[in-house]
């Protein structure tokens, strides 16, 4: 089918997209079947009403794998338009790497279908909104994969800092730290494998010569197809700090950092810090690719005037800070000579608030699937919208931008605009290869 054969077909199915009831089946087609890809087939087969139709994979061997997993009547696709224009699916999971989540998405809403799509949502930011804009105007349920958001611990933990459990927060920090040294090597340029569509794989990105680490999971440590781990593992913690905090973004970001330690040929950096400035509030990310750090740095913490916050996938712990006159958290020595501040030597402290331990007590991925599921039957906006998984994406790659340029960038979230900066805001948008420039061009978004 011709490109424009393609796109009068999916706008066509979009009008013939039927609204599910309560006891339908879903008919569910997953696109990528790698590290995420497999686990989300899995969490899906443990819904009743899930029909795994499809795998669409450019790897043949985890097509076969893929197909294999969904089981009895599944289809294989090598390229997801095919699984577009298949009306017997309903819903997609897109588990592609970073550069393909976008174009793939909007040409599933304008196919008719629903989108789970994995975070990062975006490669760079102008596409998050284009992704929203086809959420919308094809009138599809659009899930980022921030699981969090289903998890009951985050969203109990979020309650009690929007009660004012933790006081007024002021800053958090999040991080991840491991060691890889020396990281993954740097096997020379080859010939793609017989196995894998490379063309396909690349899709919008720049044609390069095929390198084994620009593609199955080490993906991630190139430019072209991903921003590292402040958009890879960042993308995670920032959407929990916007969501808990109300915020749309941050009005200015600054980072550095860069590939210091690791003896391979990945692109991005393996040590990064960047300060997201929000009203009232800052967020402080670091990685650290390189050093384990013995676990301080690591994990998400909101920090308030009556104690800390700690939130990870296995649960929430909050630590109450001890209420004493602050003169009695100063140095003493000897005391102060006269003149200086005396300790008060008769208070007892008291937590400023109640401390909690809570674990982990659902299943954060399966729920993720069950919302998103819901929402395709009653229309409703699921938990991690496109829309918040655009602005949690654009919160990152302003990190990345910052890096790029070396300095400070002004953002206004409101207007979408980096104020002020021209070279900075070049950094907003990026072309794509023909001729998928053209596919999204005829979209008019
Ligand atoms: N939410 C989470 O906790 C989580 C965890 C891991 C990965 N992810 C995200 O999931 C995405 C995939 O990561 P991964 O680790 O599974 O990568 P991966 O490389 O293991 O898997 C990606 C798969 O997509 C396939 N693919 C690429 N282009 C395709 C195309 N045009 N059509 C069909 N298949 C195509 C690849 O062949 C590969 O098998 C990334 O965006 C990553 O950030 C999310």
């Amino acid at each position: 089918m011709t490109r424009r054969g393609f796109l009068g077909a999916t706008m066509t199915a979009a009008l013939y997209s039927r609204v599910l009831g309560a006891n339908d089946r879903v008919q569910v087609g997953f696109i990528g079947y790698g590290l995420i890809g497999a686990q989300h087939v899995h969490d899906f087969k443990k819904q009743n009403d899930v029909d795994l139709a499809a795998v669409c994979e450019v790897h043949q061997g985890r097509l076969e794998e893929g197909v294999a997993a969904c089981g009895p009547g599944a289809k294989g696709y090598r390229d997801f338009r095919r699984l577009l224009e298949d009306k017997d699916i309903q819903a997609v999971v897109i588990s592609t790497p970073d550069h393909w989540h976008a174009l793939m998405s909007i040409l599933a809403c304008a196919a008719g279908k629903d989108v789970y799509v994995e975070k990062p949502l975006t490669l760079f930011i102008e596409e998050g909104r284009w992704m929203v804009k086809a959420a919308r105007r094809y009138n599809r349920v659009v899930q980022v994969g921030s699981q969090q958001r289903s998890g009951r611990h985050y969203q109990n933990a979020i309650t009690l800092l929007g009660s004012g459990r933790l006081g007024k927060v002021h800053s958090v920090r999040m991080g991840a730290f491991r060691n890889v040294m020396p990281g993954f090597g740097s096997p020379p340029d080859s010939e793609p494998p017989k196995d894998l569509d490379y063309d396909l794989w690349l899709g919008p990105a720049p044609l390069r010569p095929y390198n084994k680490n620009r593609s199955l999971y080490h993906f991630r440590w190139f430019w072209d197809y991903s921003g590292g781990q402040v958009t890879n593992l960042g993308a995670h913690e920032i959407d929990v700090i916007q969501w808990a905090m109300e915020v749309k973004g941050p009005t200015a970001v600054s980072s550095s950092g860069g590939r210091f330690a690791l003896k391979d040929n990945g692109e991005t950096p393996d040590t990064q810090d960047a300060t997201f400035e929000y009203p009232g509030f800052t967020t402080v990310w670091s990685h650290r690719e390189a050093c384990e750090g013995g676990g301080a740095g690591e994990g998400l913490t909101f920090y308030g005037t009556k104690g800390s916050m700690s939130l990870s996938r296995s649960g929430c712990e909050i630590r109450a800070d001890a209420k004493m006159p602050p003169e009695n958290q100063i140095p003493q020595f000897l005391g102060h000579p006269v003149g200086g501040p005396q300790a008060h030597r008769d208070v007892e402290p008291v937590p400023w608030t109640e401390a909690l331990r809570e674990r982990a007590s659902n299943d954060l991925l399966a729920s993720h699937a069950r919302n998103f599921l819901d929402c395709v039957k009653s229309r409703e906006r699921p938990v991690a919208d496109v829309e918040e998984g655009h602005r949690t994406a654009t919160a990152c790659h302003l990190a990345n931008i910052s890096l790029h340029v070396g300095r400070k960038v002004h953002w206004d979230p409101s207007q979408e605009k980096i104020l002020g900066d021209p070279e900075a805001s070049a950094y907003l948008l990026r072309p794509y290869r023909k001729p998928w420039d053209e596919v999204l061009r005829s979209l008019n978004l």
